[in-house]
């Protein structure tokens, strides 16, 4: 088990039990629900929430400056919404979506006045109108705690979402390519990222970074160059 897997399973051993349960019944993404719903119930910690979101989205967004109302921007797995804020704040017109029901009744509540839409969906079963539509596409941490055998699906299912000319912005736990991905969640290695060029992106950043007394993360930027997927 990595670094990060025993720290979850030492930390959150409720959640931990709740994530290997849900894999033995062959329900890879149930856990999710059952975690938002621990949450509001018992107060139990969400452990990858993070009050005003990522600052490594963050510090990305301050690098490229103010967006205009009419670039779209999409948030995969937005959880409890704060990278979703973050990008609004920045001015981008956002969409963001999670499976979890619960968790996005929690985002309608914390962020009541939000110009934000904050919307039930599956990324493997995503509405057809949001095709090609995305300028930004943000997925952070989604990957990592899919089974292994969907990361290319996952991949695929984000990458069409975004519009020509698009970008995905991507953060993600990174791990040695000889490390083994076991564990919860599945850091990723640097090869995995090819996902994203077998979608038919072009990488354009990749950046290894470890936060000071914070895990290995992956911060990678894509670019829809050519005929949508
Ligand atoms: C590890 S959390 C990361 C949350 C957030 N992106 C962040 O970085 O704080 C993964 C999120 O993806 C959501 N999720 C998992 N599978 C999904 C799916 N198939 N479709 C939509 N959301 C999904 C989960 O409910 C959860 O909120």
């Amino acid at each position: 088990m990595n670094e990060l897997a025993e720290r979850v399973s030492r930390e959150f051993p409720q959640i931990a039990r709740e994530i290997r349960a849900a894999w033995e019944r062959g329900e890879p993404t149930s856990w999710f629900e059952e975690i938002y719903q621990l949450a509001e119930r018992d107060g139990c910690p969400v452990p990858w929430q993070t009050e005003g979101g990522h600052p490594l989205i963050r510090e990305w967004l301050e690098q490229e400056g103010k967006a205009s109302a009419a670039e779209r921007s999409l948030v995969i797995g937005c959880g409890y919404g704060d990278d979703a804020e973050l990008l609004a704040s920045f001015g981008y017109s956002v969409t963001a979506f999670d499976i979890s029901e619960t968790a996005i009744a929690a985002c309608r509540n914390r962020f009541a006045n939000s110009a934000v839409v904050y919307q039930v969906a599956n990324l493997f079963a995503l509405p057809s109108a949001w095709r090609s539509s995305f300028d930004l596409v943000v997925e952070s941490r989604t990957l990592q705690a899919l089974p292994w055998d969907m990361l290319q699906s996952a991949a695929t299912a984000i990458c069409s979402t975004v519009a020509p000319q698009g970008r995905v912005f991507l953060l993600a736990h990174g791990r040695d390519e000889d490390e083994p991905h076991q564990g919860i969640p599945w850091p990723l290695a640097r090869s995995d990222l090819a996902a994203f060029q077998v979608a038919g992106m072009t990488e354009e950043t990749f950046a290894d970074i470890t936060l000071e007394e914070g895990p290995r993360l992956f911060r990678a930027t894509y670019r829809n160059k050519g005929a949508t997927s």
